[in-house]
């Protein structure tokens, strides 16, 4: 059965109140929709984790630095609910936008030090933009938990410190980054490619696998990078904005892979912005 679309706030609540009542447990995940199986994927999570699944679809202008990234992002609510539909997901809330900014809108949640660098430093506001909805897209639902990819790896960090930071109670949860066989990871953005470009596309992954590797060998991590960076740039990608070697845990830079470390890279290929990352094994385990 095709779930619910819901887009005033009011209507939500009436609902999720009788959900409360009734001691259910809500989860919530939050999408711009354009969904695609990596969203299906949290969307199954959700429903294995949780008595009631709301799954929010909003283009948060709020996020987007690039006026024409915002204006072609897909919009395609009427097969995203089609997809939903074998997943017994119980409401679709693709609000209205001034259920989420009002007039007179004029709050901002700005999250130090995990916005800083990576995505941040390249999409100014993007990450102040996406605390703000998903603060009220956590209140809105009253949800006990939220489902997030890794993909966005960046993101997760960044929400699960907004949920912290602002005592509300929800249980984030990130789930595995869903790959193309050969490799690439399913995004919205990745429907802009030109068939030559989504040829090309798997290289960043490939790239960042062989560094990982390396680096969990014991190989200096800015020669590992370098040489991916170099890869990456010879499949004709146009620029890799960062390839950075992180800590899984706290997204602070690393020189050395003595702890569990994740692998970020941002590259432009054909006008278009593919990022991904994945985890690296410490060299030495830790005691
Ligand atoms: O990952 C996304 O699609 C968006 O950033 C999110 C979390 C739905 C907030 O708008």
């Amino acid at each position: 059965m095709t779930a619910p679309i819901l887009r005033q706030l009011a209507d939500l609540r009436a609902l999720t109140k009788t959900w409360q009542q009734a001691g259910e447990r809500i989860a919530v995940v939050p999408t711009m929709g354009a969904l695609h199986d990596g969203h299906l994927s949290l969307v199954k999570s959700a429903k294995a984790g949780a008595d009631r699944v709301i799954v929010t679809i909003f283009v948060n202008p709020k996020q987007f630095n690039n006026p024409d990234d915002l204006a072609n992002y897909p919009r395609t609510e009427h097969d995203d609910a089609a997809k939903l539909r074998p997943y017994g997901v119980d409401v679709i809330y693709a609000p209205d936008a001034d259920q989420i900014y009002p007039e007179g809108f004029a709050t901002n949640v700005s999250v130090s030090g995990i916005s800083a660098g990576l995505c941040g430093a390249h999409r100014p506001g993007h990450f102040d933009g996406v605390a703000t909805v998903v603060t009220k897209l956590f209140l809105q639902t009253s949800a006990d938990q939220a489902y997030f990819g890794e993909k966005d790896y960046q993101q997760l960090m960044l929400v699960r410190r907004v949920a912290r930071d602002l005592d509300i109670p929800i249980d984030v949860v990130g789930c595995p980054t869903v790959r193309e066989a050969d490799g690439l990871a399913l995004s919205s953005r990745n429907t802009h490619l030109s068939d030559s470009a989504r040829a090309i596309a798997p290289a960043l992954h490939r790239a960042m696998d062989r560094a990982a590797a390396q680096i969990t060998a014991g190989a200096p991590v800015d020669d590992s990078l370098e040489q991916a960076r170099a890869d990456i740039l010879a499949a004709r990608f146009a620029d890799v904005e960062y390839l950075e070697l992180r800590s899984a845990a706290t997204l602070t830079p690393m020189t050395l892979a003595n702890a569990p470390a994740r692998l970020l890279a941002a590259a432009m290929l054909d006008g278009v912005r593919l990022i991904d990352n994945i985890a690296v094994a410490p060299v030495t385990p830790p005691r």
